[in-house]
């Protein structure tokens, strides 16, 4: 495949208020796509899509900074399966994606909004959680990692609670599943990283 410049790295939809169709963000939307929500400076992200060259990798951020390095180190790293989206992740979720497009949702270290009265912008609570699954194929998995003990508490209460997911064990320790930013840092205090997975599941009418 041509290698991309780092513009053609950044998938721009052509409207925004007209959701985009399977093929527009990677040629062939037969091939499995993994998005990561809030992907930071990417290195998760620039990890995986060089791990399985097979599979495409989207990363939605809304800061532009970060954005911009990630173009430019997927294009340095001869990447061809890695896009990223410079927009609000709920937005993106609920109404953009095409329904059903991904077969994995990795939300990893999304900002804890450690404030009481600040904690109803976390990104885990019941609406969002109808975009994970909205965007979701049939089976697949979200997979969840935080530093922050009262958000994984709160979190997996949510998502066990929800009819639209099931528990499923975290990952075999062989899998490759890199070390983001964030999670370095704060392993790097000695912080407890803590995990969980779950299974999209139909909604029996
Ligand atoms: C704490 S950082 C974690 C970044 C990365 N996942 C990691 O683990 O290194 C959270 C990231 O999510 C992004 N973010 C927060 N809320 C967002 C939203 N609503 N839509 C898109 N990105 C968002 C932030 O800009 C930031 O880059």
């Amino acid at each position: 495949m041509t290698p991309l410049t780092p513009a053609a790295v950044e998938f721009i939809p052509a409207d925004y208020f007209a959701g985009v169709t399977p093929g527009s963000i990677f040629p062939d939307s037969s091939r499995p796509l993994e998005l990561d929500v809030g992907c930071g400076d990417g290195t998760f992200l620039l990890q995986m899509a060089g791990h399985y060259p097979e599979r495409d990798f989207l990363g939605i951020e809304r800061l532009s900074g970060r954005i911009r390095k990630i173009c430019r180190r997927a294009v340095r790293e001869g990447l061809t399966n890695v896009r990223v989206i410079h927009l609000e992740s709920a937005y993106t979720l609920s109404w953009l994606l095409p329904a059903g497009c991904a077969s994995r949702v990795h939300l990893l270290f999304p900002d804890p909004w450690p404030k009481k009265r600040h904690a109803f912008h976390r990104f885990v609570h019941p609406d969002n959680l109808a975009g994970i699954h909205r965007v979701l194929a049939p089976g697949a998995s979200f997979l969840f990692k935080t530093d922050h003990a009262d958000y994984f508490e709160e979190a997996t209460a949510v998502v066990d609670q929800s009819p639209l997911f099931t528990r499923l064990p975290w990952l075999d320790a062989t899998e490759f599943y890199p070390t983001t930013d964030f999670e370095q840092q704060w392993l790097d205090q000695g912080k407890l990283i803590q995990s969980a997975r779950w299974q999209r599941q139909e909604l029996v009418l």
